[in-house]
Formats: C-alpha cells, sequence, structure tokens
C-alpha cells in the first residue's frame, strides 16, 4: 500500500529531476549573456534608485543585453535588453518567440482568473485577445474616438482654467480626463463626468507576490492559501463591474444603437471564439490596466519638458499661431501642418516613457544571440527606460529635443514607437494615446503660456526617476489671448452636452 502510494511519487522525483540536470547542463555549457553576480546585486540593494535605472547603471557594465539569475527561477534567467538594436532583434524580428509572458500566478491566475489580455501567455486565448484589440484600436479604427477625445479635451482644458482661478497648486493632470479607456475596452456607457479616478481601483499589485516566486504554496489546501482571498476579492469586484458595462453595452446594441469600442467586433467574434459574456467583460477591460495612468504621465511629461524648455514652447507656438487663426483651437486636421507639434509628441513620449521597464514579455523557445544563449521560458525586459536613452541613436538623451525627430527619414524616428512596447505585445492603444497628446499638447501650447512658479534651471532629481512621468514642478497657465478664456469656457458647455448623451455609469454604482 506504502509501496504502491510512493512509487508514482519516486516517478515523478526521477523525472523531475532527470530534467533539471539536463536543464542545468545546458545552461552551464552554453553561455547565459553577462550580468551581475547575486553578491553584486545584494550589496547594490542599499541605493533606493528605481529600478529601470539601476538596470540601466548595470547596462554600462554589462552590455546591452543582460541577465540576471535568481533563485526561485533557476534555469529560467532574467534577460534584460538595454539598446534599440537588442530590442528591435530579438522582441521584434523574433516576435515568435519572444511575445509571451512570464506566469503570473496571483494576478493573472488568481485574480483575474486568466482573463486580462495584458497578463496572458502565448497561445490561443492571446492571439484572439490581439485579433480584437487590433480591430477595435488600430489605425484607422482609432480615428472613430476623436469625437471624444475632442470633448473631453476641452472639459480639461476649461477645469485646468478654473483650477488655476483658484490659484491651488496642480499637482498633476488629474485622471478623470483620459477615461477614453473605458469606451476603448468596452462600451459607450460611461460617462466622463461621473467616472472616478479609474487607477485608485485598480491599483492591485501585479507582480512579485510570495506566490509568484514560491508555485509550491498552491499546493497547499486552498483554505490556507492566505493570498487567494484578497485577490478574488478584488477580481470579483473588477469582474461586476465590466459584466454590467459589458451587458448594458450590449443590451444598447440589442436595441440596434450603434456602439464604439472594442465590444462590437469582440462580439461578433464571441461564437467562433466561444467566449463567455465575463470572458469578453474581463479581456476587454484590459486598456484599464495599460492606458490610464500612462496617457496622464505623458501629459505631465510636456508640461515638465516645456518648464524646463520654454524656447521649445516659443517655437512650437509660432508654428501653431502660422497655421491655426486665433479664434480656432487646433484639430486633428491641423496634424499635417504642424510637424514641431508631431515632434514634441514623440519626443515627450522618449524622454519621460510613463512604463519604464515596458510589460516583461517571455520566450517560447531556445535561442541563441550574438553567441548567448537564452533558454525558453526565460524572462524577457526591454527596459524601455534604458533603450529610449541608447546614445547610438539618441545623442544627448536627457536633453528634451523634438528637433531630432524633424526630418529624419529613419524609421525608428519616423515611425517611433519604442515607448509603446515591441513587437507582437506592442501597445494596440499606441495611436489613440498619439491623438490624445497631440490634441493636449497643441491646445495647451494655443492656449496658454506655460510659466513656471518657481525657477528652474534643470530637471530635479525627482524629474529623473525612472518609472512613470513624475509631477511637473508649480506652474500656472497664462492665458494667450483675451477670448481664449470664453473660448474654452463655451466650447466646455458645448462639449459636455455633447457627452451627457453617453449614458453614465460609476464604480461606485456597480460595486457598493
Ligand atoms: C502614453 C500612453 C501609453 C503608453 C506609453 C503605453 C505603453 C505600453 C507598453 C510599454 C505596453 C507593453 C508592450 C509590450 O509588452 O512590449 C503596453 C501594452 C498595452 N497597452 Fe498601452 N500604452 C499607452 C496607452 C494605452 C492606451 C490608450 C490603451 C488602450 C486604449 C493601451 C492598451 C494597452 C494594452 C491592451 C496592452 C497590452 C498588450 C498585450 O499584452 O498584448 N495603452 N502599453
Amino acid at each position: 500500500m506504502v509501496l504502491a502510494t510512493a512509487l508514482p511519487l519516486i516517478l515523478c522525483a526521477l523525472i523531475a529531476s532527470k530534467f533539471i540536470a539536463a536543464r542545468f547542463s545546458l545552461l552551464f555549457r552554453q553561455k547565459l549573456p553577462p550580468g551581475p553576480s547575486t553578491l553584486t546585486r545584494i550589496l547594490d540593494s542599499q541605493s533606493n534608485e528605481p529600478m529601470a535605472v539601476k538596470l540601466r547603471r548595470w547596462s554600462q557594465t554589462y552590455g546591452g543585453i543582460m541577465s540576471i539569475m535568481d533563485f526561485a527561477h533557476f534555469g529560467e534567467p532574467t534577460i534584460v535588453l538595454s539598446t534599440v538594436r537588442a530590442a528591435l532583434d530579438l522582441l521584434d524580428k523574433k516576435g515568435s518567440i519572444y511575445s509571451s509572458r512570464p506566469r503570473n500566478i496571483l494576478a493573472g491566475e488568481i485574480c483575474y482568473r486568466g482573463f486580462k489580455g495584458p497578463l496572458q501567455p502565448a497561445g490561443d486565448r492571446f492571439r484572439k485577445f490581439r485579433t480584437i484589440m487590433n480591430t477595435a484600436l488600430g489605425v484607422e479604427a482609432s480615428k472613430s474616438f476623436r469625437s471624444i477625445e475632442d470633448f473631453e479635451n476641452k472639459l480639461l482644458l476649461r477645469d485646468l482654467i478654473l483650477e488655476d482661478d483658484s490659484g491651488k497648486h496642480r499637482p498633476c493632470i488629474r485622471l478623470p480626463y483620459v477615461p477614453l479607456l473605458v469606451h476603448a475596452s468596452i462600451t459607450w456607457v460611461q460617462s466622463i463626468l461621473h467616472f472616478p479616478p479609474a487607477q485608485k481601483n485598480f491599483s492591485f499589485n501585479t507582480r512579485g507576490d510570495l506566490v509568484d516566486h514560491f508555485p509550491i504554496l498552491l499546493r497547499l489546501p486552498k483554505l490556507l492559501q492566505w493570498f487567494r482571498m484578497k485577490a478574488r476579492k478584488q477580481g470579483e469586484k473588477e469582474e461586476r463591474f465590466f459584466s454590467d458595462c459589458f451587458n448594458r453595452s450590449k443590451e444598447a446594441i440589442d436595441r440596434g444603437q450603434s456602439v464604439l469600442g472594442a465590444i462590437t467586433p469582440a462580439l461578433g467574434k464571441q461564437e467562433r471564439f466561444g467566449w463567455s459574456n465575463s470572458e469578453i467583460a474581463g479581456i476587454l477591460s484590459s486598456p484599464y490596466i495599460a492606458g490610464v495612468s500612462t496617457t496622464r504621465g505623458s501629459f505631465d511629461a510636456f508640461i515638465s519638458a516645456v518648464l524646463l524648455k520654454p524656447e521649445v514652447m516659443k517655437k512650437a507656438q509660432a508654428g501653431i499661431d502660422s497655421v491655426v487663426g486665433d479664434d480656432t483651437m487646433p484639430n486633428f486636421e491641423d496634424s499635417h501642418s504642424l510637424p514641431y507639434i508631431r515632434a514634441i509628441v514623440k519626443e515627450t513620449l522618449r524622454w519621460r516613457p510613463p512604463i519604464a521597464l515596458g510589460i516583461a514579455h517571455a520566450t517560447t523557445e531556445d535561442d541563441v544571440y550574438e553567441g548567448m544563449f537564452i533558454p525558453a521560458g526565460s524572462t524577457v525586459i526591454g527596459n524601455i527606460y534604458a533603450i529610449t536613452r541608447d546614445t547610438e541613436v539618441f545623442p544627448e538623451p536627457e536633453e528634451f529635443k523634438p528637433e531630432r525627430f524633424i526630418d529624419n527619414p529613419d524609421p525608428i524616428f519616423k515611425n517611433y514607437n519604442l515607448t509603446f512596447g515591441f513587437g507582437r505585445r506592442i501597445c494596440p492603444g499606441q495611436h489613440i494615446a498619439s491623438d490624445q497628446l497631440f490634441l493636449f499638447v497643441s491646445r495647451m501650447l494655443w492656449a496658454f503660456d506655460i510659466v513656471p512658479l518657481e525657477s528652474i534651471t534643470k530637471p530635479s532629481s525627482q524629474m529623473h526617476r525612472g518609472p512613470g512621468s513624475p509631477a511637473p514642478p508649480p506652474y500656472k497657465l497664462v492665458p494667450r489671448r483675451e477670448i481664449t478664456r470664453s473660448m474654452i469656457l463655451e466650447h466646455a458647455i458645448d462639449a459636455e452636452r455633447e457627452l451627457e448623451l453617453w449614458e453614465s455609469y460609476s464604480w461606485d454604482d456597480a460595486t457598493k
């Protein structure tokens, strides 16, 4: 009896040890990319630099492609890419084997039950998710969101003016003004006027929990898995919210209304993809994770940039004034005539990438690159912060210089998208984000002089921090024309009226 129970266990242990031995011998025979030893990393752990900055510093010693081993994931190293060439060679050109995601147990599997697109590993479900995202948010489809972007931007300008009147220091652009994601992801049924800051409710820690390092904890009886309860509670709350959004949109479609957003293509493919309603709701809510604070962060980065470089602001304003009159705001149609504004948008994204470390990819097959071995199952980080500071491509990388993008035919500059990630995982919301940023930059500079409240000569250390986009230093907005203020207030009334047509529905309603 004892033998009957023990035998399968012994067999499993033998097979596992054989596999582990084979893997180890492969790793030792092959040359992994160089990287800091465990001791170096421990000794360096005192420094409180952001991880993206630290990894960039190490890459200056170990090279543009580095490996890091940790005990919990031995045999599956973390590979860090820090140059444009390495990132494009591997994540873009070899996208067929570099496009998975590392296993994410707590957030991906327990909290989101495998429904969240950005955390999904390569496979059938990922392919379907991307089909929907690319259809709904691609170059042409993204243009259908422009009228909402226009209205939202007008309300943002109004509120910025009113906030300035109150004399309060504005630490950063507030979140409710980039909720287009709501529409893009699920539905038209939300109104920005009632939506709470999404990030507050969606700030679930997505990486690095104990169970992710020690999956063996999943073998404990479920009752003893203390981490499970909090994660599931959060997941259930979100599922309820997004399912409600989904149902409302579906009802509208059934009533014959035309509904913007990814829900329409997703419903069209529901049967073929074999998706349940809650699966669609979960998958379509993905832009919430990926798109809200990023877009807002870029708004703040732009403000910081022009506070540091007022000459950029003046040059841009001269360009805008020669194309757009005093009595009309810049619009999407002016984009072709405003190359310097388009260059500011790209340089803002390059200068302060909102997701400094990108979202980690994972390999699905062994690979060899320039004589270095990259095993299947490696986590691969494209350190966007380092890549956008690759001096081979971007000389003087800390300088905010939109000119580097003017008349530059190199595809890296012409179609700049390094800030949006790589290969098959590249951000599907990049066109929407760039459109929003274009409108924000052009209208802010058309309407205001952006003036620092205190003298700034160089970026503060906070402005240098890698991850995210730090709040700009204190500033005020000085309207450039007599009529600016009244125009903005009038446009906002119209925008508010237009947006009233969009049904409102809030997180608080859904989750109370
Ligand atoms: C300035 C704004 C934005 C930046 C800098 C940004 C950046 C990124 C980055 C770096 C990734 C990871 C790509 C990779 O794995 O290589 C990503 C993924 C993603 N982004 Fe964005 N993003 C922005 C705005 C948006 C918007 C507006 C949306 C939706 C409307 C969006 C939707 C997504 C989705 C769904 C993913 C996951 C893709 C996947 O895993 O396949 N993002 N984004």
